[in-house]
C-alpha cells in the first residue's frame, strides 16, 4: 500500500493566507464605517440601546447628582415598560392560542361532517376527538339557564358542590378564586346554610329544587356521596349547553384554569399520578418465569383521573359518561365514584359490554398539582418549587384544611417555609 505523503504546503500564494488578510482589510473598513458596530440600528433593541446610552451618560456625570438621579428613574419606567410589554405579549400569545385551538376544531369537526374521503398520504391522517357539541336545551332547567346566562364566560364555568360539612374550606376555596379574578364560578349548595353562607360572601350560588332521595344524599352525606351526587347534578349544565369545569373543595386556586385547558377532547381531567409515566400512561411488563420464553406480559398502565377536577365539554359522549357513572353508583352503592369514572372512561368494548369511547385528555400534572406531588416532589426541589401551579388538589391527605392553608401561604403569601411542617404523607 502506498504511503499518503502530506504536500508540504507553501505559504506563499496559500489561498488561506489571502482569505486571511482579506478578511482583516475588510475589518479595519468595516471598523471605520460602523464604529458602535452593524446592530446598533436595530429598532428591536432599541429599549436596551436606551439604557445603555443612559448608563454611559450617568457615568460621565457624576458631578450632577440629579440628572443621575433622573436616569435612574428612568431605566426603571423602562424596566416596568418592558415587564408590562412582557405581560401584553403574554396575554396575546394565550389569545392566540385560543384563537388556534378554535380554528383546529372547527376544522376538525367540519371533517367529521363533510363527505366521505380518501385518507390521504402517510403521515397526513388526522382523526377526530373533538365531538360537536349538543344544541342547548333550555327548557332543561330554565332557573339555572338563567342563571348561568349571567356567569358564565364564553359558555364555560367552574362547578363546585358543597354542603355544611365543608363550609371552612369552602371559604378559602371561594377566596382563592376571587384573588385570582376567576368571574365564572358557581356553588352549588346542598343545604340552606350554604346558599346563605355564599350569599353572605357574594359568592354564585345556584340551590336545586327538592327532589325526592337525592336530597337526602345531599344533606346529610359524606364526601363519597356527595361526590357521586354529582354526575347527576352536572348532566344539566351541559345540556343547557355549557362546558362545566367540576372542582371539589379542597382545591385551592393560583391561576385561572381556564387558560390553560386545551378543550380538544370530552373529557380532560387531573390526574392522581406523580410523574411522566404514572401520570400519562406506560408499558407496565408483567413476568411469568413459569411460560418460559414468554415469561414477560405487557400491560398498559396509567394511574386514575381525578373525579373531583375534570372539564367537560357538552357532548354526548361526555352526557353518556355521566350518566353511566350515575346509573353505576346507584346500583352499586358501595362502589367507589373515582373508580366508576375510570372504568366507565377507559375500559374498551367487549364481549357483552359497549365502551364509551369518549376523547379523554390528561392534565399536566405540575400545573394541576396533586397533593402527593406537592409534598413528596415539588417542596423538596429547588427548580419546581419555583413553579406557579393553577390549581393544587389535597386529593391526597386527610388534614385538607391546614394543608389547604399552607399552599396559600406558600404560593400567595410567599412564606418560604409554610409546606414544611407537614409529612409527606398522612400518618394514618
Ligand atoms: C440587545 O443588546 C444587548 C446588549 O446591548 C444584548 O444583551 C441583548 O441580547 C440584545 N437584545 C436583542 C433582542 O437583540
Ligand atoms: C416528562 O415529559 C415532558 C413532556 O411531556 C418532558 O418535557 C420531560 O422532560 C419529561 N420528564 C422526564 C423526567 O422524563
Amino acid at each position: 500500500m502506498a504511503i499518503r505523503r502530506e504536500k508540504p504546503q507553501s505559504f506563499r500564494g496559500s489561498p488561506v493566507l489571502v482569505a486571511i488578510v482579506v478578511g482583516i482589510l475588510l475589518g479595519c473598513v468595516f471598523a471605520l464605517l460602523y464604529p458602535r458596530g452593524f446592530f446598533s440600528s436595530d429598532p428591536a433593541n432599541a429599549t436596551t440601546r436606551r439604557t445603555a446610552k443612559s448608563d454611559r451618560q450617568a457615568a460621565s456625570s457624576c458631578e450632577s447628582p440629579d440628572r443621575v438621579r433622573m436616569l435612574k428613574s428612568d431605566i426603571v419606567s423602562l424596566t416596568e415598560s418592558n415587564a408590562l410589554l412582557k405581560k401584553q405579549a403574554r396575554e396575546l400569545n394565550e389569545k392566540l392560542q385560543m384563537a388556534e385551538q378554535e380554528k383546529d376544531h372547527a376544522q376538525k369537526q367540519v371533517l367529521l361532517l363533510g363527505k366521505q374521503q380518501k385518507a390521504g398520504p402517510f403521515g397526513t391522517v388526522k382523526s377526530l376527538r373533538t365531538n360537536l357539541a349538543v344544541l342547548p336545551d333550555e327548557s332543561v332547567n330554565p332557573r339555572l339557564s338563567k342563571l348561568l346566562k349571567e356567569i358564565a364566560v364564553q359558555n364555560e364555568v367552574i362547578v363546585a358542590l358543597a354542603n355544611s360539612n365543608v363550609k371552612e374550606m369552602l371559604e378559602v376555596w371561594f377566596t382563592n378564586i376571587k384573588r385570582v379574578g376567576i368571574p365564572n364560578y358557581l356553588v352549588v349548595a346542598l343545604d340552606d346554610h350554604i346558599v346563605d353562607f355564599c350569599k353572605s360572601n357574594g359568592v354564585p350560588v345556584y340551590k336545586r329544587d327538592p327532589d325526592e332521595g337525592v336530597d337526602s344524599i345531599a344533606r346529610t352525606g359524606g364526601n363519597h356521596a356527595v361526590s357521586g351526587l354529582k354526575f347527576r347534578v352536572l348532566r344539566e349544565f351541559l345540556q343547557l349547553g355549557y362546558s362545566v369545569l367540576l372542582s371539589d373543595i379542597d382545591i385551592v386556586f393560583l391561576q385561572n384554569p381556564f387558560h390553560h385547558l386545551y378543550r380538544d377532547s370530552d373529557v380532560e381531567s387531573m390526574t392522581d399520578g406523580h410523574d411522566n409515566r404514572t401520570a400519562y400512561g406506560f408499558n407496565d411488563v408483567f413476568d411469568e418465569p413459569a411460560m418460559g420464553w414468554a415469561r414477560y406480559a405487557h400491560t398498559m398502565r396509567i394511574w386514575v383521573y381525578n373525579s373531583g377536577f375534570f372539564y367537560m365539554r357538552p357532548t354526548l359522549p361526555a352526557i353518556e359518561l355521566l350518566d353511566r357513572v350515575a346509573g353505576r353508583l346507584s346500583r352499586e352503592p358501595n362502589s367507589w365514584d373515582q373508580a366508576v369514572f375510570n372504568e366507565e372512561l377507559h375500559f374498551p368494548s367487549h364481549p357483552g359490554y359497549d365502551g364509551l369511547h369518549a376523547a379523554r385528555r390528561t392534565m399536566d400534572y405540575y400545573l394541576f398539582m396533586n397533593s402527593k406531588v406537592l409534598f413528596k416532589t415539588v417542596r423538596k426541589d429547588a427548580k419546581l418549587k419555583q413553579l406557579k401551579p393553577v390549581i393544587v388538589h389535597l386529593n391526597y391527605h386527610p388534614d385538607k384544611f391546614p394543608r389547604m392553608k399552607a399552599v396559600v401561604e406558600y404560593y400567595v403569601n410567599g412564606k418560604q417555609d409554610a409546606l414544611e411542617p407537614f409529612p409527606d404523607g398522612s400518618d394514618w
